[in-house]
């Protein structure tokens, strides 16, 4: 594998170039490259563990889509225009607690560790969950596996736009009426899997409205 050498002005201008894009050309498609490229960065992204607590829907029915408006205030001119859609969803505890039956999976067959270093991981596990983290309750559990969802919500969104293609995550949406929907529309388990975020990807309609402002560095930062 090659070291990668991508100059930073560049990788700052992609960052520059991604915004919260809140209308997308609709008359323009990613390909089938394009998408796979995004949900693979995705993939690839780190997790605690690496037990990858997450699964990604690609929402491509219209019906589906329009199911999806009321429930989702922040989403509706997205769901109308976004070439591609995706529902980032997270594991609930009875995966990612201690012992359960994906962390087993994860050890064995995913990262293929021999017994020993499975039994020495799996401790390790259980100590960082009861002590360290103190991740005592299916929310916190939730809440922990979750911030793991957005690194890859990150690393898709940035990717995307070091690849000239826009996005936006969106966060508008009522918990439990998407819950309902994702049981009885998506067929998601819902004692297994919640909805943490969605994101938009397509090509812009327009130029965003307003420039980037952000606090300056020595706001955001303390060196010591
Ligand atoms: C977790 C999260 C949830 C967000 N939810 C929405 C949303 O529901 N609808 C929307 O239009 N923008 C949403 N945004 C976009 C933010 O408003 C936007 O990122 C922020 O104002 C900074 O602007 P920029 O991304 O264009 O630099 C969300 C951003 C994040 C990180």
């Amino acid at each position: 594998m090659k070291t990668p050498n991508i100059s930073k002005e560049e990788i700052i201008n992609a960052f520059q170039f991604r915004h919260a894009c809140k209308e997308f050309d609709a008359t323009k498609k990613l390909t089938d490259e394009d998408i796979n490229f995004i949900l693979q960065l995705a993939n690839l992204s780190p997790s605690s563990f690496g037990f990858e607590p997450w699964h990604f829907i690609v929402v491509q029915d219209k019906e589906l889509r329009e199911a999806l408006k009321p429930a989702s205030w922040g989403a509706p001119v997205k769901l109308d225009t976004a070439s591609h859609f995706i529902l980032g969803l997270t594991m609930k505890a009875p995966m990612t607690k201690w012992g359960s039956d994906h962390t087993k999976r994860m050890m064995k067959e995913i990262r293929k560790m021999p017994d020993d270093m499975l039994a020495a991981y799996s401790k390790f596990h259980k100590e960082f969950l009861e002590s360290d983290f103190n991740l005592d309750t299916d929310k916190k559990l939730f809440d922990w596996a979750s911030k793991q969802c957005y690194i890859a919500l990150a690393n898709m969104m940035t990717g995307a736009a070091m690849n000239g293609i826009d996005s936006c995550p969106i966060e508008g949406f009522h918990q439990q009426k998407v819950d309902q929907l994702l049981q009885e529309k998506f067929d998601v388990d819902t004692s297994l899997y919640g909805l943490s975020y969605m994101v938009a990807f397509g090509n812009r309609k327009a130029a965003p409205s307003k420039a980037k402002n952000r606090r300056d560095l020595s706001e955001i930062v303390t060196w010591k």
